[in-house]
């Protein structure tokens, strides 16, 4: 792996944790404690390596589907990294952006995200985003909304919006589309995570579940990602 050709941004989807939990007779919360160490180690290992941009699928818009313990303790868990990463903030200096609408969470939560963006927004070099009752669709329509909100009002002509501007009105704006996409645990799906932002990426598949997700996990992934010739449609 050449440390000198990164991706710019790595995405990944956090799966696994359940089955991690249940083959060692645990309860599922336990495998999302042991993913959200595992998210911890894999963020300040992509710090350290220069990586510029971490996005990671940490609650779907589908995932309110889950038993209410589930549901709690993985707010539990965001809660508690969001206060960690408050404290060290100054020393880290990781800038950090939520992803997905975070309306429908808890007050103290969403304050919490808030705080955290608003602290970090002016530092540079890594900068990892945190996909939080994010679903793919719901950003598109959102943005969508947004847009035809515009031409309602006269600011815009509906017939020369391009891909940009609606790049412009998602969640990500801003943010360069993924270079590499990283699935664990062995399924072979998107789950609506980033489509519109993954157009191009690669994508990188384990059977590893991602609370077994380690340092050289990520560098067999790059390196197998410094292997593919993108072309972009090109030749
Ligand atoms: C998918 O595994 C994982 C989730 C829905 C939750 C991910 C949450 C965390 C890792 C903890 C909090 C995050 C941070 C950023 C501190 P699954 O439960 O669907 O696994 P399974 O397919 O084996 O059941």
């Amino acid at each position: 792996m050449d440390f000198s050709h990164l991706p710019r941004h790595v995405a990944i989807i956090m799966d696994g944790n359940g089955r991690w939990a249940k083959r060692r007779g645990l309860p599922r919360t336990a495998g999302h404690a042991a993913g959200a160490e595992t998210f911890r180690t894999i963020a300040t290992y992509c710090k350290d390596i220069g990586l510029e941009y971490l996005t990671v699928y940490a609650f779907s818009t589908e995932n309110w589907k889950r038993p209410a313990g589930e549901v709690s303790a993985i707010m539990g868990l965001l809660k508690r990294y969001l206060l960690e990463a408050i404290a060290k903030m100054e020393k880290d200096r990781v800038k950090m952006k939520f992803l997905g609408d975070l309306a429908p969470l808890s007050p103290e939560l969403r304050a919490l995200c808030r705080r955290t963006e608003e602290i970090s927004t002016h530092y540079e070099g890594c900068q990892v985003n945190i996909c939080l009752n994010y679903g793919g669709r719901d950003e598109i329509v959102r943005a969508v909304r947004a847009l035809a909100a515009e031409c309602a009002a006269g600011k815009r002509e509906a017939a020369s919006i391009c891909e940009e501007d609606l790049s412009a009105h998602l969640d990500s704006a801003g943010i360069p589309d993924p270079d590499l996409v990283i699935r664990p645990s062995g399924e072979l799906r998107l789950s609506n995570f980033l489509p519109w932002q993954s157009a191009y990426a690669e994508f990188y598949f384990t059977d590893v579940l991602w609370p077994d997700f380690t340092r050289e996990e990520l560098d067999k992934a790059l390196a197998d990602y410094q292997s593919r010739s993108r072309r972009f449609g090109g030749v």
